[in-house]
């Protein structure tokens, strides 16, 4: 068999360079060892995919390279993939600003973008194997379960290795180090984090209470809601803070962000001293959070009022609520990562055509790149961009 341009990862991006390359006038395959095409599309977004956020900038990305997104993210924008996914009626919802969900099942993206390869005249061959890429002159060859393939140009859009069981592979990082380019250590991204005995116990009793928080790590901060799970702690904010956080290290957690605890705590002492510090934790808190909290911390008598408690109880008070130190045992790892940090060095990689500098007939796209987005829709709008820039030029 040969083709023009060989596609491996019928995913996100793998699909959208299909599309496009089938659209520019090139025989395209896409082959995929999983036995459906955009599996991760498809568990995305609560089921929902967040496909894209119309605030998309490249300071939205982590890589060594911050640079190497701007191209492809300015020529392919998100309201080109709203144009697309409204040409195939794609209803759609902004839930928080920005960030666009179907209205329905994000099976529908993925009918879109396989009615888009069917339109390009893309093939796609599924449930197949990939053992061997290897240069043959100046095209490639591929060694697959349903024979070899020889193809002008081999486009890698494997993507990452968060959820093994949904086809995740390192296979697109060896292909990398085969040719010779870098691979940056890998680690998982907007995943929750697992915490040690006592918190452990703390976080299971207060499982499925979300409360709105600012995390802070790494000179990086987040105002988002927290989720107690009864592993740990996850919901937005941790999610993203978990991208930047390394092992071993703090989170600072405010748990009432935008106000002062030790100064409203003093303002409320003039004004209602009377007032228990439960009553005034229960306005701000939900029910089961502000009653754990008192448990938290048994240095609180219930039945003391606010009039009784000296300036350096309530700034207690205050660093507990708006600084909580707090050190998690780890992170869930790959099994429920939405991202990858890391992969293959930009360097080598023209941010234009994404083919290998010096090795043209080599190509990588998507998250097997060391280009990895906040949440919020970001991830996917990389994979359309940088899809769309590969396959117009191949
Ligand atoms: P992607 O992972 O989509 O595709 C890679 C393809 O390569 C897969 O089909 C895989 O089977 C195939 N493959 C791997 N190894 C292979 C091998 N050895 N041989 C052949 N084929 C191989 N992002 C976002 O913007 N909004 C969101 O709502 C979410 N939600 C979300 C939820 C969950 C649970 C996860 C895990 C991830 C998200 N993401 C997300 C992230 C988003 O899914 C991710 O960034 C993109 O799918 C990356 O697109 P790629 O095409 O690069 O890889």
């Amino acid at each position: 068999m040969i083709y023009d341009v060989v596609i491996i990862g019928a995913g996100a991006a793998g699909l959208m360079c299909a599309a496009q390359a089938g659209y520019a006038g090139k025989r395209v395959l896409v082959l995929d060892h999983a036995n459906k095409a955009g599996k991760k599309i498809l568990m995305s977004g609560g089921g929902r995919c967040n496909f894209t956020n119309l605030g998309t900038t490249p300071q939205h990305f982590y890589s060594s390279n911050p640079y190497f997104c701007i191209s492809a993210l300015k020529r392919y924008r998100p309201e080109h993939f709203v144009e697309l996914v409204e040409r195939h009626g794609v209803e759609h919802v902004e839930k928080t600003p920005g960030q666009l969900f179907c209205a329905t099942s994000a099976k529908e993206i993925v009918r879109a973008l396989l009615t888009e390869c069917e339109w390009a005249g893309a093939d796609i061959k599924l449930s197949t194997q990939i053992t061997r890429v290897a240069q043959q002159g100046s095209a490639m060859r591929l060694s697959t379960s349903i024979g070899n393939i020889d193809a002008g140009v081999v486009v890698v859009a494997c993507g990452g290795l968060s959820i093994p069981s949904m086809g995740a592979t390192g296979f697109g990082y060896d292909i990398a180090r085969q040719f010779g380019l870098e691979v940056f250590a890998t680690r998982p991204g907007l995943v929750p984090f697992t915490l040690s005995d006592t918190w452990k116990a703390r976080a299971a009793e207060l499982s499925g209470v979300s409360v709105p928080v600012a995390v802070s790590a790494n000179s990086r901060r987040f105002v988002e809601p927290m989720l107690f799970t009864h592993r740990g702690l996850s919901g937005p904010a941790m999610l993203q803070i978990s991208s930047v956080w390394q092992p071993g290290e703090n989170l600072t957690v405010d748990l009432l962000p935008g106000e002062s605890v030790a100064e409203s705590l003093r303002e409320a002492r003039q004004a209602t001293p009377k007032r228990q510090l439960s009553t005034w934790l229960g306005e701000r808190f939900p029910k089961r959070l502000a009653q754990a909290l008192l448990e938290w911390y048994p240095d609180h008598d219930p039945a003391r009022p606010l009039a009784q408690y000296a300036n350096a109880a309530l700034d207690e008070w205050g660093a507990r609520l708006n600084t909580w130190q707090l050190k998690p045992a780890g992170t869930e790892g790959w099994r429920t990562a939405e991202v990858t940090m890391g992969g293959v060095n930009t360097d080598a990689v023209s941010s234009k055509t994404f083919e290998v500098k010096g090795l043209p007939q080599l190509r990588f796209i998507g998250e097997v790149l060391d280009v990895t987005g906040e949440l919020g829709g970001y991830n996917f709008q990389w994979a359309w961009a940088s899809g769309v820039a590969c396959g117009q030029s191949c």
